[in-house]
């Protein structure tokens, strides 16, 4: 029997080696970059463990299951050392990293006492900001100039003066600023040509993270959305991106609810379980929780959280199972809470004969430490695929997003477990490791496999 061949070799990649300083610029400074900044060096002085990441933790198979090696994913790829980070943003007020994570209160005071000293070198950029994008927030610490693109220039000196000055051999970009408003995409998102006119006549329609992710691409620099603004999900930008052969990924951090309903919703449709309704609502009482309370920048997250369900359950394709369901989000902001989030979810599924069942989950979390190690490996992972020549929309990273962006005639895939997969198998063919489809029947239906130990999947 010829064995079973998952090779790609054509799109194996020569990945240039993460020598050097890798620049991380972060809009927005506030509790998911502080718990990031924070526990980075923690972790370089030995004092904490990368919980949460893939990059610094997880092991993958390679090979056949019958020969398997599960090496790290660091191992497997090159990555940037965690040594070689450099911590550079912007906000809209004035306090360094420091006083911002204390604030925050998310990492405790004990530990971040122990890296006081590099978090307070870390003193904001002034923001490219409008409070009509975000209204909840009266910015004291921005840019002024008589353009958005007279604005954009000035990020783009920010990004270059950072490279200078740190020796940085790269950088990544990863917006953590604010939820902003809701905006339709218009006109002037359709093209780069109409997007730069934009730019330069104040177009309403270009929000302060389009203005951000623009400067980045502009100079280079892999941008990646932790919101769900649409900042670079626009046609102009992603033409400016394959222009300039930049890679790019978003949008919004998976990390609490939607984190769990991606991982609960597969399988309940896994086994043909029914769904009548899902009730989601969320307690939170950090700056997020304030800025989402404003009904503008709330649709924004709600359209970003809602479209998961229906896209895992296909109810066009299983009317009877999913066709009726009702689903709720709520976000309620509710100071004593602070950071540390609680979710409920009450699900009402039916079963064999239509008999109803509920499943409720109470998800008491922590909001800036799920998606610290999120946005870490999103910087990492961004900065391989540049020097692997990979650029444009990295579907691969979709692992880490509540609205995945996806090319225009492509669904997004939200299922947890694929967009594992479709992450690991990416990493596999680009260092020309056979793709793993786990399907397994070759090891037991080739008499060649039984007698030679080889088997496929
Ligand atoms: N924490 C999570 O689990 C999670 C999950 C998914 C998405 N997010 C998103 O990540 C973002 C950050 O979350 P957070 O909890 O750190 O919020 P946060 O309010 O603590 O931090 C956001 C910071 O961005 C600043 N900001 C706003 N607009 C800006 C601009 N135009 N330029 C520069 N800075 C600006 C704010 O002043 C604030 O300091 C939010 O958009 C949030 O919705 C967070």
């Amino acid at each position: 029997m010829s064995e079973q061949s998952s090779f790609y070799p054509e799109l194996m990649k020569d990945i240039k080696p993460a020598t050097g300083r890798l620049g991380v610029l972060l809009p927005g400074l506030g509790a998911v970059a502080t718990t990031l900044i924070a526990g980075v060096h923690l972790i370089n002085k030995g004092l904490a463990q990368p919980y949460g990441s893939l990059t610094q933790m997880q092991r993958m198979r390679l090979g056949k299951r019958t020969n398997p090696r599960f090496p790290f994913i660091k191992e497997v790829v090159p990555l940037a050392d965690l040594k070689d980070l450099v911590f550079g943003g912007w906000d809209i007020f004035p306090e360094n990293a420091y006083q911002t994570a204390c604030q925050a209160g998310v990492v405790p005071r004990e530990m971040l006492a122990q890296v006081k000293n590099p978090l307070e070198s870390i003193r904001p950029w002034p923001a490219v900001f409008e409070q009509a994008y975000v209204r909840k927030l009266v910015g004291t610490h921005l840019k002024a100039g008589p353009s958005k693109k007279h604005l954009a220039d000035m990020l783009i000196e920010d990004i270059e003066a950072f490279r200078r000055t740190e020796g940085l051999d790269r950088a990544v970009m990863i917006w953590c600023g604010s939820t902003e408003v809701f905006l339709e995409p218009a006109p002037v998102h359709e093209t780069i040509e109409a997007f730069e006119a934009g730019l330069k006549a104040n177009a309403p329609e270009i929000s302060p993270s389009m203005i951000y992710a623009y400067a980045a691409i502009t100079a280079g620099v892999p941008f990646a959305n932790g919101s769900p603004n649409l900042a670079v999900d626009i046609p102009a930008l992603m033409e400016y991106t394959r222009m300039n052969r930049v890679p790019i990924a978003g949008k919004d951090f998976k990390t609490g609810q939607t984190l769990l309903k991606t991982v609960v919703a597969p399988g309940l449709k896994a086994r043909m379980l029914g769904l009548t309704g899902w009730f989601s609502t969320n307690i939170l009482g950090n700056r997020d929780g304030e800025v989402l309370e404003d009904q503008g920048s709330f649709r924004t997250k709600e359209v970003s959280k809602a479209s998961v369900l229906s896209a895992i359950l296909q109810p066009d394709l299983y009317p009877d199972l999913y066709g009726q369901l009702f689903h709720k989000i709520r976000i309620e902001y509710y100071p004593p809470r602070g950071d540390a989030k609680e979710g409920w979810d009450n699900i009402d599924i039916f079963g064999w004969l239509g008999q109803p069942m509920q499943i409720k989950i109470n998800f008491l979390c922590r909001d800036s430490i799920l998606a610290a190690p999120v946005a870490l490996d999103l910087a990492l992972f961004l900065d391989l695929a540049q020097r692997a020549g990979l650029s444009g929309i990295q579907e691969w990273l979709s692992f880490y997003f509540k609205a995945p962006i996806a090319r225009p005639d492509l669904k997004p895939e939200h299922d947890l477990f694929i967009q594992h997969l479709k992450l690991t198998n990416t990493l596999r063919i680009l260092v020309g490791e056979e793709v793993l489809d786990h399907s397994g029947l070759d090891y037991y239906e080739s008499e060649d496999a039984y007698r030679t130990g080889m088997g496929g999947a």
